[in-house]
């Protein structure tokens, strides 16, 4: 039996370069190279807790659609779908929130860091906490437990999700027996090797990001912007710079040889610039260009989404029957 190895994203918003090289590519190379069964879907409902526009909530999604498209997502591989077409998630969700202790909830950081900025601003601990954010993670274990998953690949921030997912997981078994699988977490690197513009890691609160789909004039400013030390261009530089990092993520392994005996012998940063944007932008043409079919064909994102949730209703259906049987006989 194939082991199953699944995860959720929310939308960030614009996806940048530093997405591309901590999440979107990894995660489509991981999953080309596992042979695994393997689910990606767009966690929208865990967005209600917080967005309550439908305009917005359809952006954010088909956003997040088409990036991962671009990115080269392996649809025969993986089955990729919005969670809310997969109504499945939800009955567990309501099957699970009845073996699973309150306290174990109160505990959740995400739900504490809500009370506490409450707390902070002198205003009641459950000011701003909707059921939705308390039940999160549950909403989060359905997600994973209604597909047998074996892995969880997540960021740090996430692992704390996953861990009580496996509490569920457990506590439903004590009663019932090995009915559900307990998934593990795969914690991912986090972004922070991937400078933004000024150096720090790169990031949307930062403001230091390059977007991932910037078209080729805006890319170019955006990678003139960097920031640089004031050397001449005969002096000998250090590689120990944004730029060369930047530079090591687009260039191949011969490319980067040649940049650092360059950097050694002197060269000016004009001349880099120009470089990391020829190699930056031979990446990035071919993902902007995919991107931006998606984006003017929105009936395909739409049916690649929902054949892709006909795949998931049917695995997620098969653990349903499995679960109503050992609940209800
Ligand atoms: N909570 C995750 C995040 O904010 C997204 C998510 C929802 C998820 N359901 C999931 C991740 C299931 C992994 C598995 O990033």
């Amino acid at each position: 039996m194939k082991k199953t190895i699944l995860t959720g994203v929310k939308s960030t918003g614009i996806p940048h370069v530093g997405n591309y090289f901590g999440s979107f590519k990894p995660s489509i190379e991981g999953a080309k190279a596992a042979n695994m069964r393997s689910f990606l879907f767009i966690a929208d409902y865990h967005a209600l807790t917080t967005v309550k526009c439908a305009a917005e909530m359809k952006e954010n999604v088909n956003e997040i659609a088409c990036t991962w498209l671009a990115c080269g997502l392996d649809l025969k591989k993986t089955a990729f779908y919005r969670q809310s077409d997969v109504p499945q998630i939800f009955e567990l969700a309501i099957i699970l929130s009845n073996v699973t202790p309150k306290g174990l909830m109160n505990r959740s950081h995400a739900y504490k860091a809500v009370v506490q900025d409450a707390v902070d601003a002198g205003k009641d601990p459950d000011v701003d906490v909707n059921m939705g954010l308390f039940c999160y993670p549950i909403l989060m274990s359905a997600d994973i437990l209604a597909f047998d998953t074996n892995f969880v690949p997540v960021g740090q921030d996430q692992k704390q999700h996953v861990e009580i997912a496996q509490a569920i997981a457990r506590s439903f078994n004590a009663i019932y027996g090995s009915v559900l699988v307990v998934p593990e977490p795969k914690i991912t690197k986090d972004q922070a090797t991937i400078p933004g513009l000024d150096g720090r890691k790169m990031s949307k609160s930062y403001g230091n990001q390059i977007p991932m789909f910037a078209p080729e004039g805006e890319l170019k400013k955006y990678i003139m912007k960097i920031v640089t030390d004031s050397s001449l261009p005969t002096d000998p530089k250090s590689t120990d710079c944004v730029i060369f990092d930047l530079y090591k993520l687009f260039a191949t392994d011969d490319e980067v040889h040649v940049m650092k005996s360059k950097f050694e012998n002197g060269i000016g940063w004009g001349e880099v610039k120009n470089e990391l944007f020829r190699v930056a932008n031979r990446t990035l043409t071919p993902l902007r260009e995919k991107y931006n079919y998606f984006k003017s064909n929105p009936e395909i994102v739409e049916q690649l989404l929902q054949d892709g949730a006909k795949k998931a209703r049917k695995v997620a259906q098969k653990t349903l029957d499995r679960i109503r049987k050992s609940i209800m006989g």
